[in-house]
């Protein structure tokens, strides 16, 4: 496992491309844009130099990784060379099809072709390949430079080798893989997440108490870094309005469905921090109003 690419440069994308550069990867990111590959770039840039003033990396780790990170929309030439390939392109099923369809064609018989996807799972992936034994689900959590937690999930195709190099790989990035046994909707923590999200929501639509009383509750009683809202505004509501919608999709059960308070804010284009507004609002330099 040597040369990685990753496909999507967006929030997870970039951070998953310098986690492989910076433990040592040659690795290649790409993107549909070159608008979007400088802004990969240049939030790595400052997210890295800040890192270096507070002296949680060196000037020359972070130097050899970004040596070692290329940024191209050129994917048919970088796939062509990978070993292992991390899709995290839009949450679309189409587009993940598509993608992984092409990368069979392009990426060398040997590579392991992984998702980044919450929950679209490798099995809804797999047929659109030549090598349903070589796809999998690689989990990553945001902010994926930060964030420990990798999760290993296979399809029923999915080969024994295939889980242990995608396990092993984790490990050597420094994340701590956590390894399911069989494919479920959600994966593990985004299931717990989810349910503690559900019990949030029920609180709000129902008037037991404010968006800032919950989340106040879950940091101050539970110990939790951060409260469901505030999550939800960080990593973008329409991630988990989808993850309801794929659930439902598998489950046809209306408990599955988005909430009225979510689907209306996602109608609305209120995403959270990256749009300005979700359950909070946001100034200009990201701070809360
Ligand atoms: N945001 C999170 O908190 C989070 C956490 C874990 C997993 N994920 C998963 O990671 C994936 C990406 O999520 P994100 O939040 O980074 O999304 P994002 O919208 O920030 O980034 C997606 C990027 O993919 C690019 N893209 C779209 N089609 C493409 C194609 N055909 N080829 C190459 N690039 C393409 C887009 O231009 C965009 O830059 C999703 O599958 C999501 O479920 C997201």
């Amino acid at each position: 496992m040597e040369r990685m690419l990753v496909v999507g440069a967006g929030t997870m994308g970039a951070q998953i491309a310098m986690v492989c550069a910076l433990a040592g990867h040659d690795t290649t990111v790409t993107d549909l844009t070159d608008d979007v590959l400088a802004r990969a770039e240049s939030s790595l840039r400052s997210r890295l130099d800040r890192d270096v003033a507070n002296g949680r990396r060196t000037g020359d780790d972070v130097d050899a990784a970004f040596a070692r990170l290329t940024f191209t929309t050129g994917l048919d030439g970088a796939a062509s060379t990978a070993d292992l390939v991390i899709e995290a392109a839009v949450e679309k099923l189409d587009v993940k099809r598509e993608l992984f369809a092409r990368l069979d064609k392009l990426a060398p018989p040997h590579a392991i072709l992984t998702t980044n996807s919450s929950a679209i799972m490798s099995s809804q992936l797999a047929d659109a390949t030549g090598r349903p034994d070589r796809v999998a689900n690689m989990h990553f959590f945001n902010p994926a430079l930060v964030m420990r937690c990798v999760e290993v999930v296979g399809s029923s195709a999915t080969s024994d080798a295939t889980m242990e190099a995608v396990t092993e790989l984790a490990r050597s990035l420094g994340k701590e893989p956590v390894v399911l046994h069989k494919e479920i909707p959600g994966f593990v923590a985004n299931r717990i997440l989810g349910a503690v999200r559900d019990e949030a929501i029920f609180l709000l639509e129902n008037g037991i108490a404010t968006v800032e009383d919950i989340d106040t509750a879950c940091r101050t009683a539970l110990g939790y870094p951060m409260g469901p809202f505030e999550l939800m505004d960080l990593t973008g509501i329409e991630i988990g309005y989808h993850a309801k919608l794929a659930r439902h999709a598998v489950s046809g059960d209306p408990r599955d469905l988005p909430s009225r308070t979510v689907t209306e804010l996602v109608e609305r284009g209120d995403l959270g921090r990256k749009t300005g507004k979700g359950f909070y609002t946001y100034d200009e330099s990201g701070d809360r109003t």
